[in-house]
């Protein structure tokens, strides 16, 4: 599948702004997770994998990442790709645990890259590229700050990886420093 054919695929199931800019949001922050973490090779895969891993989610809510593998599956889509976008629904609507490091990170950066833009807004600059871990990781305990982003989740992509937190966000924030303002 090409990035065009992907683009085109989420398009058809997704027409809200804020759904295909966190598309691509996940999409930027895999790309650069393959490359740091040694697997330069599969990063446009990787990319994929963030630009559709919520491809149900605006049109089914309630079945999300289940329809999202029937939808991919009558196109004749990899397994690897069905697996990986399902996963990040593990514990939550499905049973599929992320066993790929690419499918823990995936879990891991999804809610969190929501709570770093949603922080990112607050601040005077609206931008990135100074923010401190610190700073996120104060919005991170405070429940009522972008509550609809779970820390459950964030902590439990953290635990998968093996990587502390503080880490996971340093990492996340270095990520989106790439590819936004
Ligand atoms: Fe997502």
């Amino acid at each position: 599948m090409t990035r065009e054919e992907a683009w085109e695929l989420l398009t058809e199931y997704n027409k809200e702004e804020f759904h295909l800019e966190h598309a691509q949001i996940v999409e930027n922050t895999m790309k650069y997770f393959a490359q740091k973490l040694g697997y330069g090779e599969e990063k446009e895969f990787w990319g994929l994998v963030g630009l559709l891993h919520d491809l149900d989610f605006e049109q089914y809510p309630e079945e999300h990442c289940i329809k999202s593998q029937e939808i991919m599956k009558e196109r004749g889509l990899e397994e690897r790709l069905i697996h990986a976008t399902a996963s990040h629904g593990y514990a939550i609507t499905v049973d599929i645990e992320p066993v790929h490091e690419m499918e823990k990170v995936l879990y891991a950066v999804d809610e969190l890259t929501g709570l770093i833009g949603a922080v990112v807004l607050m601040r005077p600059s609206k931008s990135v590229q100074d923010l401190k871990v610190k700073s996120v990781k104060k919005k991170f305990k405070s429940k009522n700050f972008a509550a609809g982003c779970s820390r459950e989740v964030i902590q439990r992509g953290a635990d998968m990886l093996g990587w502390t937190l503080d880490d996971l966000i340093a990492q996340t924030i270095e990520a989106l420093k790439t590819f936004q303002e």
